[in-house]
């Protein structure tokens, strides 16, 4: 592959939204207030995409981790992304975003998964924005999950162990129809990736900003990008 040159856009972004709880600790309020605030700061930065050239948008809601919060706070993000859902469908359906989501299905409330389904089916049509929700998403657990069903091809003789290629594994992820992201951006001073997005992130540029991710708006977004546009991707090449 050679190096892209500058200039370039970024495609595929993918966002760590942290610091909500931070963000309402900072005033005395309840972290589930912080999630609120930045479940609204979501359609600020789909509904920027378009004018920055973002064609895919992947948002880390909520990982394979976060069960290991209080019973109180899981509870209340589960209805969080409930009603986020069913107050902005119609919204992000206008908007020309198709929505899918990302992560293991079999451990959320039934009635969410469906509510998610829902969504997916009633934007398929559409390709303006394509934004991807990892919910109950975990790195690991993904390329689990993905060796398994391999695995099962393999034992079916359906797939010969010869014929396994990096290009094989990718469509088993959840992210099969996603290209890969050309940047991943964190918000809240934290570096690390937690488990995100660890195959499709190989050759990812990062950018971890101290924001916490109630604060971020579509001008820290657009300063991003602009900055990415200066980088050099070399994919193990010399640089030009
Ligand atoms: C990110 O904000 C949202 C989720 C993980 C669901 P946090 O809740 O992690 O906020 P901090 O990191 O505690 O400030
Ligand atoms: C990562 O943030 C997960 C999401 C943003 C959904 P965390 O706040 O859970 O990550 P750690 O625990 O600081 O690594
Ligand atoms: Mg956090």
């Amino acid at each position: 592959m050679p190096a892209a040159k500058t200039g370039q856009r970024a495609e595929h972004v993918a966002i760590i939204m942290d610091g909500n709880g931070r963000w309402a600790q900072a005033r005395g309020r309840p972290r589930l207030f912080g999630h609120h605030a930045g479940a609204r700061r979501v359609s600020e930065i789909v509904e920027a995409c378009p004018e920055l050239g973002v064609r895919y948008l992947t948002i880390f809601a909520f990982s394979t981790e976060n069960w290991r919060r209080t019973q109180s706070e899981v509870t209340g993000l589960m209805t969080l992304f409930r009603r986020y859902i069913l107050k902005e469908a119609q919204r992000l359906l206008d908007r020309g975003v198709r929505v899918r989501f990302i992560g293991d299905r079999d451990r959320l409330d039934p009635k969410l998964v469906r509510l998610m389904d829902d969504l997916e089916v009633l934007t398929r049509g559409n390709d303006h924005v394509h934004l991807t929700i990892a919910l109950n998403y975990g790195g690991r657990d993904e390329v689990t999950r993905a060796t398994r069903r391999l695995a099962r091809e393999v034992a079916e003789g359906k797939l010969n162990p010869e014929d396994v290629s990096a290009e094989t594994l990718s469509r088993f992820l959840d992210t099969h129809t996603l290209p890969d992201p050309d940047l991943v951006i964190r918000t809240s001073g934290e570096a690390r990736i937690s488990n995100f997005l660890l195959w499709q992130s190989a050759y990812s540029e990062y950018e971890f900003i101290d924001t916490l991710w109630p604060d971020f708006t579509a001008a820290h977004f657009a300063r991003i990008l602009d900055s990415f546009g200066k980088r050099e991707r070399r994919y193990g090449a010399v640089g030009g």
